[in-house]
């Protein structure tokens, strides 16, 4: 494997390891990810003594100005070597677990720590010593594993995951990234201790599931989430949208598989997980507004509205950012139908206008949500969605650039309005601002001073108002 070991950072160690005696190897993931061809910027070292001090004397061979963070609890210490973070660590018997709050270090051979591992594909070490530099250590067929694309423990699945239950989420994950295949004795033991989730952080629960999402087809990991049963503790709200009920022998479409088809879907168009949330979160009022008649058949309405409703209460119990990401995804799921409904109807100037209003920047990405969740079967239907689509972003640009409606200010604003008018805050205000708004998303008059300085000048009128000041005074 030298041919692998192309970074200079190898060299060097080797060069100390070598001076001070020390059995040392690169491990884990980097090693799977060389392997792979992936590209990885943390580098593992773990040797046989003192990962710390190690890493002193690495550091001082590179250079004087190197710093070396270190975390004594956990025995390790860590460099960075150009764009890449370099960890060094002693080997040891027990669990390798990265985030445990508790100190783990009774000292062990390559053997225990490679033990001690999550999977095969990542305990695998190539060696840094002079004898046999270069040289893979496979103890578990690991290579095989990642040949076969099969993701396993290296010891007894259930003593793999009781050293750390995130383990299992961790085994959805890499199946998710790499498309592998989780071993049948490995997946029903994940299946079988589900419920230790929940001694688990949710902040590290949730590193784990953004990491399914921002995969390629998310849906591989949801899919295996849901058939492991740790779905319905870690994300209930997402189980619920399982199922399909028939009444008087019309169904309505499953709309879990239909939400990861949408996931999989917006994949394609964009890396932000925050639009990806946003795929995955909307419908997520579909079963609690589920209702059927035999008029309509199954509706479903105001689910955007519920929905937007729901999302604090979930990225609070998820342990999701509350800012501004948080409003980003409200909004894309309160706005999801609106550019269909448009599509469906002819499509007026006025009713693009206040779309544009309504979505202002995030305009872009709700047409992209909304392309993504075309996923009928019937390919006359979704051309005919996808023709109309393309003529609601072509109105959408005519209209900004004959408007500028994207990040609307009101030509007029309170300000001119209580001088004109000669009035002190209150109702009349925001009944004239509104109006004005109306008359431009409508429009009725265009988006400039001195057209709506005329609408308010008449509908002052109208409200009883004198105005004691005219456009000249401003
Ligand atoms: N590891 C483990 N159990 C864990 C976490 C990590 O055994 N719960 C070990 C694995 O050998 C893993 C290595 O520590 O390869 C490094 O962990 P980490 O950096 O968290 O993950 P990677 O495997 O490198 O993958 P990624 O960078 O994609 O998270």
């Amino acid at each position: 494997m030298k041919e692998y070991l192309t970074h200079p950072i190898f060299g060097i160690i080797a060069d100390i390891a070598k001076k001070e005696g020390l059995e040392t190897y690169v491990i884990g993931g980097y090693v799977r990810d060389l392997l792979l061809r992936r590209q990885s910027k943390d580098i593992d070292i773990v040797t046989v003594g003192s990962g710390i001090e190690l890493a002193q004397k690495v550091a001082k061979a590179i250079g004087p100005r190197v710093r070396v963070s270190i975390f004594r609890n956990f025995g390790t210490a860590m460099l960075r070597y150009g764009d890449d973070e370099i960890e060094f660590v002693g080997a040891r018997k027990e669990s390798y677990m990265r985030n445990s709050r508790n100190p783990i270090v009774e000292n062990g051979t390559l053997e225990d720590d490679q033990n001690r591992r999550d999977f095969t594909i990542n305990a695998l070490a190539i060696s840094l010593n002079e004898s046999d530099f270069g040289t893979l250590i496979d103890p578990f067929n690991g290579l095989t594993d990642m040949e076969e694309g099969i993701i396993r423990t290296p010891l007894d699945p259930i003593i793999t995951f009781s050293d750390d239950p995130l383990r299992m989420m961790r085994a959805i994950r890499f199946a998710t990234q790499l498309k592998f295949d989780i071993w049948d004795e490995t997946f029903e033991a994940i299946c079988a201790n589900k419920g230790r989730i929940k001694i688990i952080s949710r902040e590290r629960i949730i590193d784990e599931m953004n990491k399914i999402i921002m995969s390629s087809k998310p849906s591989i990991g949801f899919k295996l989430l849901d058939q492991s049963g740790l779905l319905e503790i870690i994300f209930p709200e997402l189980c619920r949208l399982k199922g399909r009920d028939v009444v008087q022998g019309i169904g309505h479409k499953d709309n879990f598989y239909h939400t990861l088809e949408v996931l999989d879907r917006i994949t394609y168009s964009t890396d932000n997980l925050w639009l990806r949330w946003a795929a995955l979160l909307h419908d997520i009022a579909k079963p609690m507004t589920k209702r059927f008649s035999s008029e309509s058949g199954w509706t479903f309405h105001s689910h955007n509205f519920m929905g937007a409703k729901m999302i604090p209460g979930i990225f609070r119990q998820l342990k999701l950012p509350l800012n501004e990401k948080m409003k980003y995804v409200q909004k894309l799921v309160d706005l999801h139908m609106r550019p269909i409904v448009l599509s469906e109807e002819e499509v007026t100037d006025s009713a693009v206008r206040r779309l544009l209003f309504d979505a202002g920047d995030d305009i872009d990405d709700l047409m992209t949500l909304c392309e993504a969740d075309i996923t009928s079967k019937n390919s006359e239907k979704v051309n005919r969605y996808m023709n109309n689509f393309q003529l609601v972003r072509q109105k959408l640009k005519e209209i900004e650039e004959k408007d500028a409606i994207r990040n609307f200010q009101p030509p007029v604003d309170g300000d001119v309005i209580m001088k004109t008018f000669n009035l002190t805050p209150g109702r009349e205000i925001g009944i004239i601002k509104t109006y004005i708004k109306d008359s431009i998303l409508d429009g009725k008059i265009r988006n400039d001073f001195k057209e709506a300085f005329q609408l308010m000048l008449e509908k002052g009128k109208e409200l009883g108002l004198i105005a004691v000041l005219s456009i000249e005074d401003f």
